[in-house]
């Protein structure tokens, strides 16, 4: 049986070679995903600890909460910039590499490089905002008397916290400087 960072080679080795479509399309469904099941159930358990009489209230869920709203709203925005910019520029860029041998015509934005950078700042500020929760969830040490509210809440934080960062490991290592490399390819070159 593979370890799990064995694991995550492997997935990783695969998108390096699977047409970039599908990886957009994987990705597309990880975004989906958050703005429908995720988010909406973190933010219902936040709500359900603070309504529950006498629950455990730990130091640090006044900030856990506040950065995790912070890190939504960034992430709202995120995913439209890459939906809407990005991703769309680099189905093309494939699409005409394998109709005509070059990556097409110059996308509206001009070089690729330009919103792959925006994208990157904002790669950073995300993992920014999961170190904050980390701090302020202490690490996601539950505390002994911990009810299933908060037990609940903190794995579904860690659950984000891993596909959070190995979404943005793929983008970064594999879609972004794939991108990059089919847009170097201009035509007649
Ligand atoms: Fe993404
Ligand atoms: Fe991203």
């Amino acid at each position: 049986m593979m370890a799990v960072s064995e694991q995550v080679t492997q997935v990783e080795k695969d998108w390096r070679a699977a047409p970039l479509k599908s990886l957009v399309e994987h990705l597309v469904r990880d975004h989906r995903s958050w703005r429908v099941k995720d988010f909406p159930l973190i933010q219902e358990l936040f709500d359900r600890l603070e309504d529950t009489a006498g629950s455990m209230q730990p130091s640090g869920l006044v900030s856990l909460r506040r950065a995790f709203y912070r890190l939504r709203a960034e992430m709202e925005g995120h995913m439209s910039r890459e939906e809407n910019v990005l991703f769309p520029a680099i189905v093309d860029a494939e699409n005409h590499a394998v109709v005509a041998g070059s990556a097409g015509p110059r996308p509206v934005f001009g070089s690729m490089q330009n919103p792959i950078t925006m994208l990157e700042d904002d790669h950073d500020h995300e993992d920014r905002f999961l170190a904050v929760m980390r701090e302020a969830a202490h690490g996601y040490q539950l505390p002994e008397a911990a009810d299933e509210n908060l037990r609940t809440l903190f794995g579904a934080l860690q659950a984000l916290e891993a596909a959070m960062h190995a979404h943005t490991r793929i983008e970064s290592s594999i879609l972004f400087r794939r991108a990059l490399q089919l847009s170097g390819k201009k035509s007649g070159a």
